[in-house]
């Protein structure tokens, strides 16, 4: 029986060694599908998602600026030397922020507007670089500062050259980036501003084509996600009072000032008609960019272009602005020639009109000689001819715009920048001097500053303004009407105490009433 066991055990064990084996091999050949199979379906998935993944990122709206904006923000990290953590809407905000040390150009790079330029340093400059002494209820820094006036005349250049003296980063926010067509999104852009620029202060948010973005609210034609987008800026700029973001200066710059809300307006506490250049300024941005030139010149010699050392460069006559060579003595310097027969242009269009001289002289250059040729004759320099004969071309853009204006509105002319054809034809100025009015009566301080002396009150500046046909530019306060009734002396009295007024708690950090 045990035998008989132990035999059947035996044959049963000899048999069993296969059946285990069998056994084991199924399930293992099993596993192995199973895994096979998981495998495959891992790859397709990870397929499938990176797939769509690519197929999103294509149709991601923002896939560039996500991009800059991830280079930026490793910038922004080294720049700063600590971790700022950037959220979303930050990123993508930051490939729109200006390192001011990239900025190159400065306040003396401007032509002109030597008391802008001089309230800038005083009421906006000084408080951002000296955060404790402008602390307090009344010293407290300027939030807002507007450039209006008509266009070419230097606001954005402005602008820049401010972030750039003050060693703010410069936001630069553009209407079209805000009021994108996923309007979902524009409120949290409008939040990512502020408080992108809260994390990088001392920062400008500098909004260029302000009336782009905030227009005056209320049209029939407004869609609701503008309108709570324009009001949710002015909620956050009205924010920034706290320790976060007193170092956070919005400017904003504009040629059509009327089309912007009254209320935004009033946040704007100091603001400031960039008119057309006088002749004396006309004068400075034609010498600034004749000497750039030299020194340009200068620079492609060293840098081993064949010219010899006065070619090609700019007339001394011109640079000292001494009367041109073979003139009466006394007769008036050749740049003021030039800037005299200069009025009306901005100073952009002065710009192109040096630019096009210069290029003028190497057309006439090449077209008459033969540059092959081993007899190289010399490159001429700059003339005040040249610019007065480019001066046929280049026509002032302001003009255009005058024609333009009167030709679709029948605006009368207007003289905002005190040329005969100033500022004028700008149409809708009175629009804007009644919007300024309001914003000025309302505010903690609506003065519109100009380029020199005279002041008046808007009324009076309105009805001045659209009536001057002469001489330099009129400085246009807009403020109190003067009644009409009341007693000139009196009102004048007033007015200058008022002056006077803005102009003691101005000095104190731009405050005023
Ligand atoms: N006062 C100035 N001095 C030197 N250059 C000037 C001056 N004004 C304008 N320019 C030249 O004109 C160019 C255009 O100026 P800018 O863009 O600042 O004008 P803007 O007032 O902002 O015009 P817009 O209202 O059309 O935006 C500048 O880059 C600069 O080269
Ligand atoms: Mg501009």
């Amino acid at each position: 029986m045990g035998q008989a066991l132990g035999t059947a055990q035996g044959s049963d064990h000899a048999a069993v060694p296969a059946l285990p084996a069998r056994g084991k091999a199924g399930p293992r050949k099993d596993g192995m599908a199973i895994l096979g199979e998981v495998l495959s379906a891992a790859i397709a998935t990870g397929f499938l998602v990176w797939g769509l993944k690519i197929t999103l990122s294509y149709m991601d709206p923002y896939r560039e600026q996500r991009r800059e904006a991830k280079r930026q923000s490793q910038f922004l990290r080294q720049r700063l030397g600590r971790n700022i953590e950037l959220n979303e809407f930050e990123m993508l905000l930051a490939s729109q922020v200006l390192n001011p040390r990239c900025i190159d150009v400065s306040l003396d790079d401007i032509g002109g507007l030597e008391q802008v330029k001089e309230d800038m340093r005083l009421k906006v400059l000084r408080p951002l670089s000296e955060p404790d002494t402008f602390c307090t209820t009344l010293w407290r820094p300027v939030k807002g500062v507007l450039f209006y006036g008509p266009p070419g005349t230097g606001k954005t250049m402005l602008a820049k050259a401010l972030a750039a003296e003050s060693r703010c980063f410069f936001i630069n926010v553009t209407a079209s980036a805000i009021m994108s067509k996923w309007y979902g999104d524009a409120n949290r852009f409008i939040r990512a501003i502020f408080t992108l620029a809260a994390k990088l202060e001392p920062a400008v948010i500098f909004i260029d084509e302000v009336d782009a973005f905030l227009t005056k609210r209320g049209a029939q034609s407004e869609h609701e996600a503008t309108l709570q987008a324009k009001t949710e800026f002015m909620q956050l700029w009205d924010g920034m009072e706290g320790a976060r973001g007193a170092r956070v200066l919005v400017m904003g710059a504009t040629n059509r000032p009327w089309m912007v809300d009254e209320a935004v307006l009033r946040r704007f506490a100091l603001q400031y008609e960039i008119g057309l250049p006088t002749k004396a300024e006309r004068t400075a941005i034609l010498r600034r960019y004749l000497l750039r030139h030299q020194t340009d010149m200068a620079a492609l010699r060293q840098a081993g272009a064949q010219l010899a050392e006065d070619e090609g460069g700019v007339d001394m006559d011109l640079l000292l602005n001494t009367p041109a060579v073979g003139s009466a003595a006394g007769s008036p310097g050749a740049l003021d020639v030039v800037a005299a027969a200069t009025e009306g242009y901005s100073g952009s269009d002065l710009m192109e009109l040096a630019s096009q001289a210069a290029q003028n002289v190497l057309v006439e250059h090449w077209s008459s000689h033969d540059s092959s040729s081993s007899d190289r004759s010399k490159l001429r320099q700059l003339s005040a001819a040249d610019l007065l004969r480019a001066a046929k071309d280049v026509q002032p853009s302001v003009s255009k715009a005058q024609e333009y204006n009167q030709g679709l509105h029948g605006s009368a002319s207007f003289d905002a920048g005190g040329n005969s054809n100033g500022a004028a034809g700008l149409a809708g100025m009175a629009q804007l001097m009644a919007a300024l009015a309001a914003s000025a009566t309302s505010s903690r301080q609506g003065a519109v500053a100009s380029r020199n002396g005279s002041r008046k009150s808007g009324a009076a500046a309105t009805a001045a303004t659209t009536t001057t046909t002469t001489g330099d530019v009129e400085d246009v306060e807009v403020g109190t009407p003067v009644p009409a009734d009341v007693d000139r002396d009196e009102a004048r009295r007033d007015e200058m105490y008022k002056f006077i007024g803005k102009m003691v708690m101005g000095s104190m950090g731009g405050a005023a009433f």
